[in-house]
């Protein structure tokens, strides 16, 4: 026979057992699967739960629904969506990165410089850079390439010119091509460390 002691156990096992059996058969309401941010992109308000969009196979939330249309509308208008979003930004880096390590003007800056890693930050930086949906959140521009030693224009326009040819080999059409280089132009005086101008 069993103990009082035991018939309690049980019961408890069968009722702890039966709710998380009621909350795993709980019909999905419309939160969204996965985790999203919880600071809206467009107000810097905390977000609704129940505003949100999947771009890209990830989660967006907004505070209102007037944020929701306006970030879609960006990503739609963006170089990045022009360029073909995530898929096409990664496989161009790829592709820049075999140049760049292949050129023998500017492969030793990267000899000890741990690529992987490189390659996503790459990525990162310039879907960011393109108008992509997530924001830059690494180094900046200056302190990534602060202990270059060296570093100067000529090793700059290498770089440039291997992201330029990367693209022409992709195939991206020239007004868009000119709209990339215009960006890492931008970044030139911060990359090669050069005084900012006061
Ligand atoms: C269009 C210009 C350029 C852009 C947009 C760019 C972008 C970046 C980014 C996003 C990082 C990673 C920053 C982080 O860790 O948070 C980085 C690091 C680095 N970049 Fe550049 N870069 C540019 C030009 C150059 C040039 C001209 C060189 C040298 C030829 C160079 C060499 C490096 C190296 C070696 C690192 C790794 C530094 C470290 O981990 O200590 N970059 N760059």
């Amino acid at each position: 026979m069993l103990k009082l002691s035991q018939l309690l156990l049980n019961l408890t096992l069968a009722l702890t057992f039966s709710a998380t059996l009621a909350l795993a058969n709980e019909s999905p309401t419309n939160a969204p699967s996965g985790e999203f941010n919880t600071v809206c992109p467009i107000s810097g308000k905390p977000v609704d739960p129940k505003i949100t969009t999947v771009y890209e196979g990830q989660t967006y939330a907004f505070a209102q629904d007037a944020c929701r249309t306006k970030w879609l509308a960006e990503r739609e208008n963006s170089l990045y969506h022009k360029l073909g979003g995530k898929a096409a930004i990664d496989a161009a880096v790829e592709s820049f990165y075999v140049k760049v390590l292949a050129d023998s003007r500017i492969k030793h800056f990267f000899d000890d410089i741990n690529m992987n890693k490189q390659r996503r930050k790459q990525k990162e930086f310039l879907s960011a850079a393109f108008g992509g949906p997530n924001p830059w959140t690494g180094k900046d521009m200056r302190k990534a390439h602060a202990n270059l030693p060296g570093l100067n224009e000529t090793h700059f326009n290498a770089v440039a010119e291997n992201l330029q040819k990367t693209l022409e080999e992709l195939k991206v059409p020239k007004d868009l091509i000119d709209q990339v280089m215009a960006i890492a132009a931008s970044t030139k005086d911060a990359v090669l460390n050069k005084p900012v101008a006061k």
